[in-house]
């Protein structure tokens, strides 16, 4: 078998093998296929597309290509939830302790940004102190003793797909629905929870751009779930705007606290809710309204923001200090209703501004970011604040900035931000 060859076959539209699949994730893994061929297979990909049968068996491989975690020792269902990734995307951060304090195990993997799409990880690190790598004893030791624990993909899990992960971050091969349905769902197999709850975003601040695309995402990581005997829940949210107001790494954890203590945006509130009444009633086989009155009162009582705090302590992080550069606020030129926010174009130039990597091997800056002061929807008028840019060093471009922003002097109609719910 030879990479070239099997490179020009997928480019070609041919159907490859499981033995080629292999032979290219695994020969990447093991340093014997260099970036640039792995970054041009993968480009033929996000091109030409997979099969069913080829998307999983690259699931497969990728598991394959690690160890799995048995969380048999954690005590009751485990239920995971993971997103396809969004511009303000700060939703684990609030969901798996608020889910964690309704007394539901919750053992999350997290991944690091990837293009656009800040991540997790990422954004837990603008915490001092705060550790994401661990063992998987300890992990399973963590959720046992405090109910929650989120960690980097832990040692050895789906070590193939965190490779092919840093590569496509900096390679233009985000946006495929095979690599993002087998990266997922590699992942969340390989941890072993019982159930898997996703979050699939659909919008001009999503890798799916149209509701179309999410569907096709959805279906083919519940079929890979089938294959592996896993319940998959996907509920589909709009992403044409950022989520919440803050987007960057610092802000995002500081949206966070405030949402676990009953003052967060609304549309991050509605979306932790909806998510975590489907773990909540999976892992306690109630109703998704009963699950939904627990996490509200959760929030209120602030035993949600408590685990919280209880999960960074746990994980040597210091609440008290989490990294944010001073901010500049910006001043709307128009009057008129803010009719779109462009969130792809938001989560470009924070990224420019240091939050996320132009090469594998960035380290990115914690500090930066721009926190919105508006919504779709809103009314302002000239001379008021439209947002704020957290920034230190870096140069900032205040027109590329406001030219993300578009009014109308209607009203204009708000799209939901639950769109579909498939099972
Ligand atoms: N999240 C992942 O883990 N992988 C992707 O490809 C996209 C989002």
């Amino acid at each position: 078998m030879n990479s070239i060859a099997i490179i020009t076959k997928k480019k070609n539209k041919e159907e490859i093998t499981r033995e080629e699949i292999a032979f290219m994730v695994n020969g990447y893994l093991e340093g014997e296929i260099p970036d640039y061929q792995m970054s041009a297979f993968l480009m033929a990909i996000v091109c030409n597309g997979m099969t069913e049968r080829e998307t999983i068996d690259l699931t497969d491989v990728m598991i394959q290509s690690g160890e799995t975690i048995d969380l048999s020792k954690i005590h009751g269902k485990v239920v995971d939830k993971h997103s396809t990734g969004g511009i303000g995307d700060k939703t684990t951060i609030v969901l798996a302790p608020l889910v964690a304090s309704c007394g539901v195990k919750v053992a999350k993997m997290s991944g690091r940004g990837l293009g656009i799409t800040g991540g997790t990880i990422d954004k837990l690190e603008s915490i001092s102190g705060f550790e994401v790598e661990s063992t998987k004893e300890k992990f399973v030791e963590q959720v046992n003793k405090i109910g929650v624990a989120i960690m980097s993909q832990t040692g050895n899990v789906a070590p193939a797909d965190k490779k092919i992960y840093a590569l496509r971050d900096v390679t233009g091969t985000t946006e495929s629905i095979p690599l993002i349905a087998s990266s997922i769902m590699s992942k969340k197999i390989a941890s072993g929870a019982d159930a898997i709850v996703l979050d699939v975003k659909v919008g001009n601040g999503a890798l799916m751009k149209n509701i179309e695309d999410a569907r096709a995402l959805a279906d083919r990581m519940i079929v890979i779930g089938k294959h592996y005997h896993k319940p998959v829940k996907c509920v589909l949210t709009n992403m044409e705007e950022p989520l919440g107001y803050a987007v960057g790494n610092g802000i995002e954890v500081m949206e966070c606290i405030d949402t676990l203590r009953g003052h967060g945006p609304t549309d991050l509130k509605e979306l932790v809710l909806t998510l975590g009444s489907l773990m909540v009633s999976i892992a306690k086989d109630c109703s998704k309204e009963q699950a939904y009155h627990e996490l509200e009162e959760n929030l209120k009582n602030e035993k949600g923001y408590n685990k919280l705090k209880e999960m960074i302590a746990y994980q040597n992080g210091n609440i008290e200090d989490i990294e944010v550069d001073s901010f500049i606020s910006i001043k709307s030129t128009n009057s008129g209703f803010i009719s779109h926010i462009n969130a792809d174009q938001i989560g470009e130039i924070v990224k420019k501004l240091g939050a996320g990597r132009m090469h594998k091997e960035d380290t990115i800056d914690h500090g930066v970011g721009i926190s919105l002061s508006v919504k779709v929807g809103d009314f302002v008028l000239e001379n008021e604040e439209l947002l704020k840019v957290y920034y230190d060093l870096q140069d900032v471009n205040i027109q590329e900035i406001l030219d993300c922003f578009t009014f109308s002097q209607d009203a204009p109609k708000k799209t939901p931000l639950i769109l579909e719910i498939v099972e």
